[in-house]
């Protein structure tokens, strides 16, 4: 065991102390190893570097663990809800049983919109993705709630919190509403957040929206899965935007255009456009001859982190199965699913790059089978990532020794040249 590492450039070495977090790997503290040695780190992607010291989230990617605050992914799948997840992300504990009551009608209570607020979605066309929308509607959430923007009071920082918990899902039930040309369905108090969530999606004036307590399950669990995820790109991101002291409106907004991206949170979409294109199992073994060809990637397998199964794609398949079954769909895109999932696992390629399903593989067919288009998935990912973001947030900003994120470069470009006039330019 050692406390230090040792580094040696040319005749000079440096000692490095050795951090020790809970579990996990020792992290090298090199931040002091500019200043001693007048050389930067280099480690593009992140790779090997910990960007901040946290107590939220944990990943043993090679042993398919996922731990929130210490709880077992799985297990909070299966018995907790997601508002009693967002009160343990967001406060270190689960909640006792009035915690809970508190907690839930603080979130229930900050749920509807600012009536104004409404109109700014006409602004949007009817075709524009639901994520533009998000984008832009969570980034004017500064504009109708700027009593909850100062980031150094700790009520206000919970405020928004609560304000960003509760409004999301209206917010994404109406970027739903408006793409189908449905009008907005105003938030119930009596109900739960997912169901609510469903009904603000799903209900129209014309009749009566009847609750499935198995969808409802569906949703609550697959909002559980998403929660958190460490120090994923678009949580970087959250991170990074408020080290300058941005307030969480902005930040949040900054999360969720990083999440779009096909590499991160778009892959849902991705994955299941995949299994369309592919169609029927025949069509497996050239598609995936092209994967390995390196012509396109096989979306919704792999990750960064995980190099074993990823702990939430097992809980997004079984979930997957129940709501097929519960609805009577005999979707033949599960079959191609099924069928990909067998030849890639049993396939050179995938087995010596540890490439394993991910949660984005099972969770496109359950939300088509509940009646999302597939350009609602990543919006349902950011609904339930931002309980995870906000909790980061704010985590960061209790950390007293909070710096603005600054990371450097090694710059490969020209050095210092005289400016040319343009007619003496060749
Ligand atoms: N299909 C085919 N090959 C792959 C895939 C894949 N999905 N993922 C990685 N590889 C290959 C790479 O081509 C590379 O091969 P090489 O060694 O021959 O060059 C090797 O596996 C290592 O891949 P990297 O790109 O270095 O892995 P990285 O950790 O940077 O990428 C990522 C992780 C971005 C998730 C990648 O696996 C990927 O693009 N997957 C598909 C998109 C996806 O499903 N994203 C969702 C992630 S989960 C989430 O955000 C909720």
């Amino acid at each position: 065991m050692t406390d230090k590492a040792t580094l040696t450039i040319g005749d000079k070495s440096y000692d490095l102390p050795i951090l020790k977090g809970s579990t996990g790997p020792d992290v090298v503290d090199v931040r002091k190893f500019y200043g001693d040695s007048d050389h930067f780190t280099f480690d593009p992607g992140f790779t090997s570097t910990a960007s901040c010291e946290s107590k939220i989230t944990f990943i043993d990617g090679d042993a398919g663990i996922l731990l929130h605050r210490g709880y077992p992914i799985g297990q909070l799948a299966e018995e907790s809800s997601f508002l009693e997840v967002c009160h343990l992300l967001l406060n270190g504990e689960l909640p006792s049983a009035d915690e809970f009551t508190k907690f839930e009608r603080n979130i229930t209570y900050h749920t509807m919109l600012h009536a104004q607020f409404d109109t700014f979605f006409q602004g949007f066309r009817r075709d524009a993705h639901p994520m533009a929308v998000m984008t832009g509607a969570v980034g004017a959430l500064s504009a109708f709630y700027a009593d909850s923007l100062n980031v150094d009071d700790p009520k206000q920082r919970e405020i928004s919190a609560h304000r960003l918990i509760a409004k999301m899902p209206t917010i994404a039930a109406r970027a739903f509403q408006y793409s189908q040309g449905r009008p907005f369905v105003t938030p119930r108090n009596e109900l739960s957040y997912s169901e609510n969530f469903l009904r603000m999606c799903f209900s129209v004036p014309a009749e009566d929206w009847v609750p499935n307590p198995v969808l409802t399950r569906a949703m609550d669990r697959i909002f559980i899965l998403h929660a958190d995820h460490e120090q994923n790109a678009s949580t970087s991101t959250v991170r990074l935007a408020g080290s300058s002291g941005a307030h969480p409106f902005a930040c949040i907004a900054a999360g969720i255009a990083c999440l779009w991206g096909p590499s991160h949170g778009g892959a849902n979409q991705e994955a299941l456009e995949m299994l369309e294109e592919i169609g029927t199992v025949e069509n497996i073994p050239a598609f995936v001859q092209g994967v390995k060809d390196k012509k396109y990637k096989l979306m919704g397998f792999g990750h960064r982190v995980y190099k074993n199964f990823d702990p939430r794609a097992t809980v997004m398949q079984k979930t997957c199965y129940e709501v097929l079954e519960q609805l009577g769909i005999n979707d033949p895109l599960l079959h191609v699913a099924m069928e990909l999932e067998k030849v890639a696992l049993s396939d050179p390629y995938f087995i010596d790059r540890k490439l394993y399903p991910n949660i984005d593989f099972y969770s496109g067919i359950t939300l088509r089978a509940m009646g999302f288009p597939k350009e609602m998935f990543t919006v349902l990912f950011a609904l339930a990532r931002t309980v995870g973001w906000i909790s980061q947030w704010k985590e960061m900003f209790e950390d007293p020794s909070r710096k603005i994120g600054r990371p450097r470069q090694l710059y490969t470009g020209a050095t210092q040249r005289d400016y040319v006039p343009v007619d003496k330019r060749g």
